[in-house]
């Protein structure tokens, strides 16, 4: 599925669209967030977080590599493997801990054994003065989400 994004407005409702069309329970949920430098990955993960019912800030996982949002909606985890350069760097971070919430994950490039276990997969790229999305199923529960997009 591909979309176009002609301004911030639009990931952001791509997002929320996202976000709806999960289920309630979205525990396990893996999403990944690819694109270059500045394609909307973040905006994206903050307008979803925001969707499920967040109101302050969204800071940059860059560093921390994980900011966790205890929602009463349940946990949602955004990760940034921006600066991790190799697999075995994530041991520490405890990914499997992280199956009770919804993963939000920029730069999975960094991780490729999180395609395996990943739901779906957002591609953004530029688009002249815009972006445009690809969106792709990982998983069978994902290629369903994607019929439920609108
Ligand atoms: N569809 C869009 N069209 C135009 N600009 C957009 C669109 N979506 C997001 N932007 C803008 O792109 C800029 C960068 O977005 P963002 O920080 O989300 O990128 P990123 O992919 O997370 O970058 P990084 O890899 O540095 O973390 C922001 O100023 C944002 O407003
Ligand atoms: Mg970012």
């Amino acid at each position: 599925m591909k979309l176009e994004l002609a301004d911030e407005a639009a990931t952001i409702a791509l997002a929320n669209a996202v976000y709806r069309a999960l289920p309630a329970n979205r525990a396990g949920w893996t999403l990944l967030l690819c694109g270059e430098l500045g394609a909307g990955k973040s905006t994206f993960a903050r307008a979803f977080i925001r969707a499920a019912g967040h109101e302050g800030p969204v800071p940059s996982p860059t560093y921390t590599l994980v900011e966790p949002y205890a929602l009463a909606s349940g946990f949602i985890y955004h990760i940034d493997l921006y600066r991790v350069s190799s697999e075995d760097e994530l041991y520490f971070l405890g990914f499997d801990e992280l199956d009770e919430g919804c993963c939000l994950v920029e730069w999975p490039e960094r991780a490729p054994g999180l395609l395996a276990t990943a739901d779906l997969k957002i591609e953004l790229s530029f688009e002249s003065t815009g972006r445009s999305a690809r969106i792709i199923a990982i998983s069978e529960r994902g290629s369903a989400l994607i019929q439920k997009i609108n």
